[in-house]
């Protein structure tokens, strides 16, 4: 019987070109949605899918990652001096037991260049991708990845994708995914027989887009290292799947259901959307952020 996987990797080096000035010293990973940085939202989720061991791949102007993960002996004193109970729970995230690995990506040559960081972190190992500027909303954010596990376990499959639908005229922001047949459903896996790197603008060969969230055999360290660089010198994860394809190797797309929504915090647009979202629906402040839209709605 197969190990459960317990290792995951958090690549989280990208420069947040597209968000500048607010990343300009700061990481997007870092930027707050609602009460909680980004990468805190992904860590609990991959928290909660037993995922123990976590390596975020990080970079120049990235040290605020791991200092959020990092008790602080200080502030934690302070806390408990002032009797500030409800504040110290706020950081009880740092408590829970999953060990934490950083090693950096020096320059900028891509997705597929930062997972291949993680090869000896992972040691011939199946291992988890959660990329740290995507979260998943939902009553159970880690659903998807534990289905995914445990489809990547069943099928004995070489990769788990999640996709998600966009529209045509955003298809080409996105990894996007050929699959047999024409609809999947939603929370399955089905065999994926081709994939693209933001294919140009008409020519998607689908609307299935690739939803942050990878499951993969070690087999994916393999095809990174035969994987070329792209036009822009950067090594894509999404070729090095296309190569497991073409290897022959299984693997499968695995469609979020509708309630299993990703935000991604990429850029501006998709920001505004996830900070909003996620301020209403905040269980301690949303229906202060609630009354406000409310009340400012008619001048919109
Ligand atoms: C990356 C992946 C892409 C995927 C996307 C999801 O692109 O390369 O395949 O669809 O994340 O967020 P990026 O957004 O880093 O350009």
């Amino acid at each position: 019987m197969t190990q459960p996987i317990h290792k995951a990797i958090v690549p989280a080096a990208g420069l947040g070109t597209r968000l500048l000035p607010a990343t300009k010293s700061q990481p997007k990973e870092m930027l707050p949605v609602g009460r909680k940085p980004v990468v805190q939202y992904v860590v609990e989720e991959l928290q909660a899918a037993d995922l123990t061991q976590i390596l975020i791949i990080t970079g120049r102007r990235k040290r605020a990652i791991e200092d959020h993960f990092d008790p602080d002996p200080v502030l934690l004193s302070a806390l408990e001096q002032a009797g500030n109970e409800a504040v110290l729970a706020e950081l009880a995230y740092i408590q829970r037991k999953s060990r934490f690995f950083y090693t950096r990506q020096s320059s900028p040559k891509g997705l597929g260049h930062a997972i291949a960081l993680g090869a000896d972190f992972v040691d011939n190992e199946d291992c988890v991708v959660a990329l740290g500027d995507s979260l998943i909303a939902g009553e159970d954010p880690a659903a998807p990845l534990r289905a995914m596990m445990q489809a990547h376990r069943e099928l004995k499959a070489a990769a788990v994708v999640a996709v998600e639908q966009v529209p045509p005229d955003e298809a080409h922001r996105y990894g996007i995914a050929s699959i047999q047949g024409s609809e999947p459903p939603p929370g399955e896996p089905v065999a994926m027989t081709d994939i693209i790197e933001k294919p140009p603008r008409g020519t998607a060969p689908s609307t299935l887009a690739v939803a942050a969230r990878y499951v993969f055999s070690p087999a994916i360290f393999e095809a990174l290292a035969r994987t070329l660089p792209d036009r822009q010198g950067e090594i894509q994860l999404t070729d090095a799947i296309k190569l497991l394809i073409q290897m022959g190797q299984p693997v499968y797309a695995w469609l979020l259901r509708p309630d299993q929504r990703r935000y991604d915090v990429g850029n501006f647009e998709s920001y505004f959307r996830t900070f909003i979202d996620f301020a209403l629906a905040d269980e301690r402040y949303g229906y202060l952020a609630r009354q406000y839209i409310k009340a400012i709605a008619y001048e919109l």
